[in-house]
């Protein structure tokens, strides 16, 4: 389970990473970007519960940031503000759309391992992800097939 549960997080960050390959701000490699000059490194995720436990903080950002796009949200979306400081609490479970989400990345993993390598002849091109359901909503919308005279 472990075991494939980085499979699929090593999956989704290679498609992350080439998301990243493609925007057309991307710095060379030499040059590290100014985030990372001016702020202090990020602490180590502290509540993974889905997720494999010893990712980094780039790693889990990097899907977090696939995860966003996939639903077309914001992080505030499943993710709650420290009312004290006003800043995100990325590690706090208060915002219930996170617990919702970790159902989905459970759902999500299941399809691929269970379902999906049972296809074999031939294999599948694509694994299932967020984006296969949600194209970009939070709540995918109800799919209404043209009718018969377009198909
Ligand atoms: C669709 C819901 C969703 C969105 C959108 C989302 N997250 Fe998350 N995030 C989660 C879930 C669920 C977890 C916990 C994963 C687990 O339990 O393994 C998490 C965990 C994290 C963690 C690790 C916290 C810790 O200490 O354990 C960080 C950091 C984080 N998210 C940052 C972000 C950032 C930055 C964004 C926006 C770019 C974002 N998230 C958008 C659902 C989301
Ligand atoms: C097999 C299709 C499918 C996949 C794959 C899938 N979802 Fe979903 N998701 C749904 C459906 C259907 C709903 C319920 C939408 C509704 O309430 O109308 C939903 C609901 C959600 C919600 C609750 C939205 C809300 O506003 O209540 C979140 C958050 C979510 N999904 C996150 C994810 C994430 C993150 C992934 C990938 C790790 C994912 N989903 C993968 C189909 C899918």
């Amino acid at each position: 389970m472990t075991r494939s549960l980085h499979l699929l997080a090593a999956l989704t960050l290679a498609v992350s990473a080439a998301g990243f390959a493609q925007t057309p701000d991307a710095k060379p490699a030499d040059a590290p970007p100014a985030a990372q000059q001016q702020r202090p490194p990020m602490p180590p995720p502290s509540n993974l519960q889905v997720l494999p436990k010893d990712m980094t903080a780039e790693q889990v950002i990097g899907i977090m940031r696939q995860w966003s796009g996939d639903l077309g949200v914001h992080c505030s979306y499943c993710h709650a503000k420290d009312a004290a400081t006003g800043h995100m609490n990325f590690a706090s479970d208060a915002n219930p759309m996170k617990a919702r989400a970790r159902i989905m990345a459970k759902m999500t993993h299941t399809i691929n391992a269970d379902y999906l390598t049972q296809l074999t002849d031939p294999m599948p091109e694509h694994d299932v992800n967020c984006g296969t359901c949600h194209r970009g909503m939070a709540k995918p919308a109800v799919f209404t097939p043209p009718a018969e005279e377009k198909r």
